[in-house]
């Protein structure tokens, strides 16, 4: 028999846990970042799948395969909640991911950033731009449409952006040079022509919010970019508090809480990982943090 004080002692020990989140590398770090700023009483443990990334050119079995071994990992590590930080493998295998880990909440990256597109246009036309994945599997032209029925809806694979963005080159001629070649035909040309430019950017891939300033420079004024991570710690925050299974919600309410602590696994070259994690998270990581680990 389980008794009340059975449940709630549970409770508590699951509360402790931390949040887990995998990616094909570091990019989903951008999403860890908005989740400590939002989330700052809870632990996260983050999982750089860096041996197999990119995801974004692999086709959708793999890939599925792929966040299902990730997503065991950080469950058998333990944890209270799991965010698949990755836009491609979200749209490749969020309700697999689900189905298997029924236990937890699930939560993926592109129904928030499809929230945050459709609360940024006023005109209805949004440009969505991924790896050659997420763009293939239409995910975020159904989540918008789900959304906003009447949208219109350009979507564009911008693979090399990844690969730029790997090798630091986030600003400058390059970057201004790669974000033209792939953009100019959704705002520069139309633009020429006297056509409607969309007026919502949505960068749907865990690296382009590196890439913000130069792609705001090749699009122009008047177009509002979006990304999911500050509405996926959003929705988190909500689902934690919802679930009573946030930091601090629960006996313990009122009482001081340390600040929560980040682990890293990742697949592959910690030091490589833990340099670009950095660059991505905007904080130093300890080498102490960071295990190397097989999937
Ligand atoms: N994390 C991937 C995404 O958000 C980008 C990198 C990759 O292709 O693995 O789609």
């Amino acid at each position: 028999m389980i008794t009340t004080q059975g449940i709630s002692s549970s409770l508590s020990a699951q509360r402790e846990l931390p949040i887990g989140l995998f990616d094909s590398g570091v990019g989903g770090m951008t999403v860890l970042r908005a989740m400590r700023e939002q989330l700052p009483n809870e632990s996260f443990l983050y999982l750089g799948d860096t041996a197999r990334m990119p995801y974004g050119t692999k086709g959708v079995d793999t890939v599925k395969r792929y966040a299902l071994e990730a997503a065991a990992k950080l469950v058998e590590r333990g944890i209270k909640l799991l965010v698949i930080a990755c836009n491609t493998a979200t749209a490749a295998a969020l309700p697999d991911v689900q189905a298997a880990f029924s236990d937890i909440d699930v939560v993926g990256v592109v129904e928030p950033g499809a929230e945050a597109a459709c609360r940024a246009t006023k005109s209805g036309y949004i440009a969505v731009i991924a790896t050659s994945g997420t763009i293939r599997g239409r995910a975020y032209e159904r989540a918008i449409l789900r959304r906003m029925p009447e949208a219109r809806i350009s979507a564009l694979a911008c693979p090399l952006f990844v690969s730029m963005v790997e090798d630091g080159l986030l600003e400058g001629p390059l970057a201004e040079g790669l974000a033209a070649r792939y953009l100019d035909q959704i705002f520069h040309d139309p633009r020429e022509q006297g056509l409607e430019v969309p007026d919502t950017l949505v960068l749907a891939c865990t690296h382009f919010p590196l890439l913000r300033n130069a792609i705001a420079h090749v699009v122009g004024e008047g177009v509002t970019l979006v990304d999911s991570a500050s509405n996926t710690a959003r929705d988190v925050r909500r689902l934690l508090q919802e679930k009573h299974l946030a930091r601090g919600a629960g006996p313990d309410v009122g009482m001081p809480l340390c600040p929560g602590s980040v682990r890293f696994l990742t697949t592959d070259d910690v030091p490589r990982f833990t340099r670009m994690g950095e660059l991505f998270l905007g904080i130093p990581i300890a080498p102490c943090t960071v295990e190397l680990v097989t999937l």
